[in-house]
């Protein structure tokens, strides 16, 4: 018997935004499946909306992703491999990014709705701690509206963030603990799980477009050498507004061309740079555009 059986089922059947919010490896991802399963079988529309960047239910890393899910085989691996729309952040961590991972989780959430979701799960990151953490999860509450926030807590770790959710929102708030008998994830588990996500979303066929380099948000600075890019993760525009996908900058020194390389079949609009390049193997490096740029 599942111990959090009576807060799924009552929880699928009537929240219409519910978040989940708890430390690495405290059950989110599974419980918000579970959930996202009990409100398909509850016979309502279902958005998975994940805001994780590093270990992906819904799509690759780096970015927010959307999926929605109308029956049961829609939870399969190889369907959440495939989101219904994206939100480029360019890390796999929130860190120096509180502000694309809000915004994309807003615009991703209203995208939801669109689409006739009655019920969004919200799977988050594992940051929990300290004031980056707190005011991430103040501001995710505050812009998604979640008439439940469900805690996944070890001891007393959770408390300062459902306080402040209780004491700010009108969120109801359920706190559970998390199973004794969750495994632990390794570091290297990680970045191999990462990798994974990553393989199977750079899977052929890929497209190999030519791009210019006055096509980047942010600009590149004038005498730029466009070797640097090479790597480079991307978020492909749609020119309106929206993101189509990822994709990689790969560098030819030898005709001094740039080209990205990206799964998605139609033509980007435009180019967001992201803070970390794709190596061998789809081990990441994480960079900083300020470094790279020379500026503030
Ligand atoms: N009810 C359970 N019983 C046993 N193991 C579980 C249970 N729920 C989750 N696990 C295992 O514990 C690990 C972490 O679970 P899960 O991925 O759901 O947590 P998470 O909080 O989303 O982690 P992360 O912060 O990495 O995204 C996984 O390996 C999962 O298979
Ligand atoms: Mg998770």
């Amino acid at each position: 018997m599942d111990p959090y059986q009576s807060v799924v089922d009552r929880v699928a059947g009537t929240a219409s935004v519910v978040m989940l919010v708890g430390a690495l490896d405290s059950g989110k991802s599974t419980l918000g499946t579970g959930l996202a399963a009990a409100g398909i079988q509850a016979g309502r529309v279902v958005a998975y909306l994940d805001v994780d960047l590093g270990r992906k239910t819904v799509g690759p890393p780096t970015a927010v992703t959307m999926r929605m899910l109308h029956e049961p085989a829609d939870l399969e691996p190889h369907r959440l491999s495939r989101p219904d729309a994206i939100s480029f952040v360019g890390a796999t961590s929130p860190q120096g990014q509180l502000l694309p991972l809000v915004v994309g989780a807003g615009r991703l959430r209203t995208l939801a709705r669109a689409q006739g979701a009655d019920l969004v799960v919200v799977d988050t990151s594992g940051l929990v701690s300290g004031v980056y953490g707190q005011i991430l999860k103040y501001h995710k509450v505050e812009l998604l509206e979640p008439d439940v926030v469900i805690g996944l807590a070890r001891g007393e770790e959770l408390d300062p963030i459902l306080g402040i959710v209780r004491r700010f929102f009108p969120s109801e708030v359920v706190a559970l603990p998390v199973l004794p008998d969750i495994r632990h994830t390794s570091i290297d588990e990680r970045a191999q799980y990462r990798e994974a996500n990553f393989r199977e979303y750079f899977a052929e066929p890929l497209q190999r477009w030519r791009v210019k380099p006055t096509v980047f948000m942010p600009t590149l600075p004038a005498l730029f050498d466009p070797a640097q890019l090479d790597r480079l993760l991307v978020g492909l525009s749609d020119g309106k507004g929206g993101s189509t996908g990822i994709g990689y900058l790969e560098y030819s020194a030898g005709d001094g061309v740039m080209r990205l390389i990206s799964p998605v079949a139609e033509g980007p609009k435009a180019l967001k740079l992201g803070s970390v390049r794709l190596e061998e193997d789809f081990r990441i490096r994480r960079v900083d555009l300020r470094n790279l740029f020379g500026t503030d």
